[in-house]
């Protein structure tokens, strides 16, 4: 019988040189990344140099660009800071926590004029990883602590710069650039991310 060969990264850096393999193919197993995402063991140390966070608003910070396939960033949440509710733009979404909890709203497409239909609610643990895409609908995610920041590890396939937003009460969209706050590590320089508004 074929045993499928299971690699766990004992590394951040493993991990994403595992992520480089992957996605070296065409299509995108979604139950293999978010397998081998969750079994990625989170150490502060390996993580710490992208972590780079904002008084007033969650920050982007771009660890990888995974051979133009997918980018792999850092999200970093102060107490209280959220996303609006948006789109990924017809990519794979896998978002897994590093550190904290964060509260993910599941949202259907808005239909109509009016209040957004809220499809489900959930709390991300530290370790564990979630997926969206476009056909299950969109999100809002949010570190609901007013006392504990929160730190989550992203993985767009294939990567994108703008994505829509949505008003709650109305489902009337935006498109917005998203930035970044820092990339490998280096503040990047402040013209280049006041257009930032997912937030
Ligand atoms: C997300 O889609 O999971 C977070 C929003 C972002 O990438 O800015």
């Amino acid at each position: 019988m074929e045993q499928t060969e299971v690699v766990k990264p004992q590394t951040l850096d493993d991990l994403i040189k595992i992520l480089h393999a992957i996605f070296e193919g065409d299509c995108v197993n979604v139950e293999q990344v978010q397998t081998i995402m969750e079994s990625y063991e989170s150490k502060p140390q390996e993580w710490m140099k992208y972590a780079k966070f904002d008084q007033y608003r969650y920050t982007r910070n771009l660890v990888d660009e995974g051979n133009g396939k997918f980018n792999l960033m850092i999200l970093c949440w102060g107490e209280g800071h959220g996303s609006s509710i948006h789109d990924h733009t017809d990519s794979h979404c896998f978002m897994k926590l590093l550190q904290g909890q964060l509260k993910e709203t599941l949202f259907d497409w808005p239909e109509s004029h009016g209040d957004m239909v809220q499809k489900s609610q959930r709390i991300l643990q530290e370790n564990r990883v979630a997926y969206i895409n476009d056909t299950i609908g969109l999100h809002r995610v949010e570190n609901v602590s007013h006392t504990e920041t929160a730190v989550s590890l992203h993985l767009y396939s294939p990567p994108f710069q703008s994505c829509q937003t949505f008003d709650q009460r109305t489902g009337h969209k935006n498109t917005v650039k998203m930035t970044f706050c820092s990339k490998y590590g280096e503040r990047t320089p402040f013209e280049a991310i006041i257009s930032q508004e997912n937030n």
